[in-house]
C-alpha cells in the first residue's frame, strides 16, 4: 500500500520532549506542555509531530535506553496522556508519532535482566567467554549470573536485542538464524508494542537505528525481509498508520517497507555527505574535519548543492512511488541549522529551500525562531558520543518568551533539565510571532504557501535549471524557486522566454528579468510562472 495521504502531504516537527514545555514545574518537559502548546504548532502549520522516547527508563541515553516498551516514564506523564496529546492534536489537524526503539533496551529492562541470568534465553545476543574467559571483541561482560557477554547495539548499557544473524558461522555460535527461538520472539513483540500505541491515538512511529536489528546481513535483506513482514500487518491491521525510519538511507530503507527515511548526517554509501554537504557547518565540539568540503548553505558561497541533489535523485529513482524522503533541519543527534559560525540571515533561504523542496520537511523544534547549537554544555543523560560530539547543544529547552526560564519552566535555573540558551539576545517564540519580518512569520508563512500548492509539496515535480549559485529550480511546471544562501549577491543568465514572466509570489531581494535572474545575498524568491 502507498503512503497515507496525511504523510505524503505532512509537515512534520520533531519534539525532543524533554525540553519543549515543562507543565509541572520539575524542570523537565512533558506531554502536558506539548498537549499546552498544540495551538502554536497548529497556528505554524505543521500536520504532524514526532517525539523522541517517552518510555520508563534510566535515561542513560535520554530515553533511548527503554526498560518498559508500555509504559510512560513518569518524569512525561503517563499513557492517558499520550492519548490526550493524540486526541488534541487530531482536532487540531495534527498526528502523533512516537520512537520506536526496537534494536536494544536498556540493561534494566526485564528481558535483559532475566537474560542475564538464564543461560537458556536467547532474547539478547550472548557469547561464552572462550579461552580464559575473553569475550569476542565488542561484546560486554555479563552484569548476571550468566557467563561470558552480550552485544550492545549503541552504547555498552544498551544490549542488542536478538533478530539473528544474516550469515552464520561455525566459530561463532552466537550468530543465530533469524528463524530461531530468540529473534522469533522478539519479532512477535513488535506488534503488541506497535499495537498498543496506536490504539491510543497515536498514527505512527519513528523507528530508531531501523537498519540494525539483524547483524552482519549483505544487502540489509533480512532486516528488510523484517520491515516488510511488519509493514504488511500494519497495512492489513493500521493501514492509516506510518513507518518513518532511522536508516539514512532512502533508497533501502523505503524497499524495506518504510513510508519514509530520513536523509541523515550518516549512513547511505556515502556515510551521510548527502545531508553533510547540504547545511552542515560544524559545532566547536564538533569541527568539519580539516579539508572537509563547506556545505552548499555556506555563507563564503564555496560548496556545492550537486551532492545533495545526485544522492536525491538517486534515492527517488530507487524508491519510486510507495515512499518518501523526508528531509529535517536537524535532530537531537546532530547539529541545528544554526550552529557555529551560521548567522541568523543565512536561515530564510534554507527554510525556503526545506519547504519548497519534494521530500517530507522535518523542522526540527527551535530551528523555526533560529534557536543556536549551545556549544560547551555538560554531558546529560549520555549526550556525549564516543567521538566527543555533545548532542546537548541541540537539546537545550525551547525558548518561549521573556519569562523565567524563557517560558520553559517555572522551576528553579538550576533544576532545567539543561541550561536555557545563556545569550541575552537569544530569539524567542512571543518576540518573534510579534514581528512579521522574523524568522518565525517566514518559516509559518513557507508552511502556509507550500500546503495552499500541491506542486511545491512532495507530488510535485522537480526541475533543477542551475546547481550552482543561485540555486534554481521548477515545482510542478508552475513555481520557480530562487535560492541564495551566499552572502554575495548573485547573477544567473537564462534563456528560458517562460522565465521571463514570473511573478513573485514571495521574495527577499531575488529579481527576474528575461534574460537573467539575480539573487541578493541570503535571499529566495518563490515565483508563479
Ligand atoms: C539514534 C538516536 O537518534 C540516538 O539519539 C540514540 O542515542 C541512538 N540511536 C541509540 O538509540
Amino acid at each position: 500500500m502507498p503512503a497515507p495521504t496525511w504523510l505524503s502531504d505532512a509537515v512534520l516537527y520533531q519534539i525532543y520532549p524533554q525540553s519543549f514545555a515543562d507543565s509541572d514545574g520539575d524542570g523537565i518537559g512533558d506531554l502536558r506542555g506539548i498537549t499546552a502548546h498544540l495551538d502554536y504548532l497548529a497556528w505554524l502549520g505543521v500536520t504532524a509531530v514526532w517525539l523522541n522516547p517517552c518510555f520508563a527508563s534510566p535515561m542513560r541515553d535520554a530515553g533511548y535506553d527503554v526498560a518498559d516498551y508500555l509504559t510512560v516514564d513518569p518524569r512525561y506523564g503517563d499513557s492517558d496522556d499520550v492519548a490526550e496529546l493524540a486526541d488534541q492534536a487530531r482536532t487540531r489537524g495534527i498526528r502523533l508519532l512516537l520512537d520506536l526503539v526496537p534494536g536494544h533496551t536498556s540493561d534494566t529492562h526485564p528481558w535483559f535482566v532475566a537474560s542475564a541470568n538464564d543461560p537458556g534465553d536467547h532474547r539478547y545476543i550472548w557469547a561464552d567467554g572462550g579461552d580464559q574467559g575473553r569475550l569476542p571483541a565488542g561484546f560486554v561482560r555479563s552484569p548476571g549470573t550468566r557467563p561470558g557477554g552480550y552485544r550492545p547495539n549503541f552504547f555498552d548499557f544498551q544490549p542488542a536485542l536478538n533478530f539473528g544473524y544474516g550469515r552464520q558461522q561455525e566459530d561463532e555460535p552466537w550468530r543465530q538464524s533469524v528463524t530461531d527461538e530468540g529473534p522469533r520472539a522478539n519479532r512477535a513483540a513488535l506488534r503488541p508494542i506497535m499495537d498498543h500505541w496506536l490504539g491510543l491515538g497515536v498514527s505512527g512511529f519513528r523507528v530508531d537505528m531501523a537498519y540494525s536489528l539483524v547483524k552482519d546481513d549483505p544487502g540489509a535483506a533480512e532486516t528488510a525481509r523484517l520491515w516488510r513482514e511488519v509493514r504488511g500487518w500494519l497495512d492489513r491491521a493500521h493501514p492509516d498508520a506510518a513507518l518513518l525510519s532511522e536508516w539514512g538511507e532512502p533508497a533501502v530503507a523505503v524497499p524495506a517497507g518504510f513510508h519514509a527515511d530520513f536523509f541523515l548526517h550518516f549512513g547511505g554509501p556515502d556515510n551521510g555527505r548527502p545531508l553533510r554537504s547540504l547545511w552542515w557547518t560544524g559545532a566547536a565540539d564538533n569541527p568539519p574535519e580539516p579539508g572537509a568540503e563547506p556545505c552548499y548553505f555556506d555563507a563564503g558561497g564555496r560548496g556545492s548543492a550537486s551532492p545533495f541533489l545526485t544522492a536525491y535523485q538517486d534515492a527517488v529513482a530507487a524508491i519510486g512511488e510507495p515512499g518518501h524522503i523526508s528531509l529535517p533541519t536537524a535532530n537531537h543527534d546532530f547539529d541545528r541549522l544554526r550552529t557555529g559560525p551560521r548567522t541568523p540571515e543565512q536561515l530564510p533561504p534554507a527554510f525556503a529551500f526545506q519547504l519548497t523542496f519534494p521530500a517530507l520537511p522535518a523542522i526540527y523544534y527551535g530551528d523555526e525562531i533560529g534557536m543556536r547549537y549551545v556549544p560547551g554544555l555538560p554531558d546529560v543523560e549520555g549526550s556525549v558520543m564516543r567521538s566527543g560530539y555533545n548532542r546537548a547543544g541541540s537539546r537545550t529547552p525551547m525558548q518561549w518568551d521573556a519569562g523565567q526560564n524563557a517560558g520553559f519552566s517555572a522551576a528553579p535555573a538550576a533544576a532545567l533539565y539543561l541550561p536555557i540558551d545563556p545569550d541575552p539576545g537569544h530569539p524567542t517564540v512571543a518576540g518573534q510571532q510579534a514581528d512579521q519580518k522574523s524568522l518565525l512569520s517566514t518559516v509559518r508563512d513557507l508552511i502556509a504557501l507550500r500546503r495552499a500548492h500541491p506542486e511545491l509539496g512532495s507530488a510535485g515535480s522537480l526541475e533543477i535549471l542551475n546547481d550552482g549559485y543561485p540555486l534554481a529550480y521548477l515545482r510542478g511546471g508552475r513555481f520557480l524557486v530562487i535560492i541564495n544562501p551566499s552572502d554575495r549577491a548573485r547573477v544567473l543568465p537564462h534563456d528560458r522566454p517562460d522565465l521571463a514572466g514570473a511573478t513573485a509570489v514571495r521574495h527577499t531581494g531575488v529579481d527576474v528579468d528575461r534574460a537573467s535572474i539575480t539573487a541578493g545575498p541570503f535571499s529566495f524568491g518563490i515565483f508563479r510562472l
